[in-house]
């Protein structure tokens, strides 16, 4: 559509189904896609690569500004480059997944990342003209005026169920008991730095607990189609 402007900013837990959500929400709307999560695992990946002690608080977050991050926002082909390297398959492995929360509550790592994430979702308009950015903090702080600002939520039990089935492809007890401190501990540390289990006032809320995955992304769209209509879009 020409001449359009629309941020819509996700935000939510682990396991809430966000990212897949929000790409294909991007998908629908023709909008750019920004996975911020991955901005935090690619500077992890290269942190680590780089033998960087990351409880050296003030060391990581210099080097932060430093990492040569190349993030790509088309949602059928979400990029993450670090240096000209791949590392969209690295940055989901264990290691990185089991480091990233001690890069992501650094403070100035995250001063870092939204200086970053405010030039991606502007580079994002005006590629597309729109653009769905998701993590944590990007309807209270990256984007606090998106035009659209949801909370995507479920249940911790259907969570960490997801999460199993994501990760080893199966919800059987001993994977969910397996999956239930990672998870839980994860968002608890990640919880310290950015609030993302209540919606901030203008933030909706959307629970997918019940929802497959089909009927979450209609939740969404229709929660853009909302503004839109309201706004005059
Ligand atoms: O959504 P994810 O699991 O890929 O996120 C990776 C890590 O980055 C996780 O520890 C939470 C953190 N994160 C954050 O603090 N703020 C964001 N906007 C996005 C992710």
């Amino acid at each position: 559509m020409a001449g359009r402007h629309l941020v819509v900013a996700i935000d939510g837990p682990s396991g809430s189904g966000k990212s897949s959500v929000s790409r294909a929400v991007a998908s629908a709307l023709g909008a750019a896609y920004l996975d911020t999560g991955a901005m935090y695992r690619a500077l992890t990946w290269w942190l680590l690569e780089r033998g960087i002690e990351l409880s050296d608080r003030e060391l990581v977050g210099a080097s932060s500004v430093l990492a040569p991050l190349q993030i790509g926002l088309d949602p059928a082909r979400p990029t993450v480059e670090v240096g000209g390297v791949d590392v969209n398959d690295a940055i989901r492995t264990e290691r990185v997944t089991n480091a990233v929360s001690a890069v992501a509550t650094n403070l100035e790592v995250r001063a870092d990342m939204r200086r970053r994430q405010r030039a991606l979702i502007a580079e994002g308009l005006g590629l597309r003209g729109a653009i769905v950015a998701e993590g944590r903090d990007i309807t209270t702080v990256v984007a606090p005026d998106a035009d659209v600002r949801i909370l995507l939520t479920a249940s911790e039990s259907a969570r960490i169920a997801r999460r199993a089935r994501q990760d080893h492809g199966t919800d059987d007890a001993d994977t969910v008991a397996a999956t239930h401190s990672r998870v839980v501990g994860r968002d608890a540390l990640d919880g310290t730095v950015s609030q993302f289990t209540a919606a901030a006032d203008g933030v909706s809320t959307i629970d997918s607990s019940e929802l497959d995955f089909e009927q979450t992304v209609l939740a969404v769209l229709a929660a853009v189609a909302d503004r839109v209509v309201v706004d005059g879009f």
